[in-house]
């Protein structure tokens, strides 16, 4: 892909015909917060809410995942950026197929290189798998970080797993935690 600025980059996303997602979407959903965070979130894909209002994690599993932003004093409105590994909803919700990874991937690549994190938060297995390792365990790695060419990466518990699960929550309050911690340790303006 060329290299572009953020209003061309997202112009060209809503745009996006490289799969068949785009038959049955509603809008795109190219991701929301801020272009200069030093911490970006990746989720799976949007649900019916998201493919409705064309924004991330707006549904149930959005809710909870502000609550734990919040505790951590991290905000959608300021200091952060939250995009998914596909943009488009996949029907039913099921898990997007191979192809349909590959061919949305350029899209976060491109917004990778344009925010230049330095810390990736993976929400989920999916996310954890396509970004920091194809054997990912989720329930068995999500908290541990990784660096790879200076940005630091880790997983955390799906939000909408956290909904299925809920005595799971205080495992997923750990790993917010150890985020804070991890941007005093490497970031400079997120605080
Ligand atoms: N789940 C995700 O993975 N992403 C969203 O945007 C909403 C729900």
């Amino acid at each position: 892909m060329m290299p572009m600025d953020w209003d061309t980059l997202k112009a060209a996303c809503l745009a996006c015909e490289k799969c068949d997602l785009c038959k049955t979407r509603t809008q795109v959903v190219f991701g929301t917060g801020s272009p200069t965070a030093e911490v970006l979130f990746v989720g799976e894909g949007p649900g019916q809410k998201e493919d409705e209002q064309g924004l991330p994690f707006v549904g149930r599993s959005g809710q909870l995942l502000d609550v734990y932003l919040e505790t951590i004093k991290l905000s959608r409105q300021k200091n952060i950026f939250i995009a998914n590994i596909v943009k488009c909803r996949p029907p039913g919700n099921r898990d997007p197929l191979p192809e349909e990874r590959e061919a949305c991937l350029p899209w976060l690549r491109e917004q990778f290189s344009l925010i230049r994190p330095k810390i990736i938060v993976c929400l989920g297995r999916i996310a954890a798998q396509v970004i920091i390792k194809p054997d990912y365990a989720i329930m068995k790695e999500h908290g541990t970080w990784v660096e790879k060419n200076g940005v630091w990466m880790t997983a955390t518990l799906h939000p909408a797993a956290l909904l299925r699960n809920p005595k799971q929550k205080p495992l997923a309050f750990e790993d917010y935690v150890a985020i804070r911690e991890k941007i005093h340790e490497v970031c400079a303006h997120t605080y």
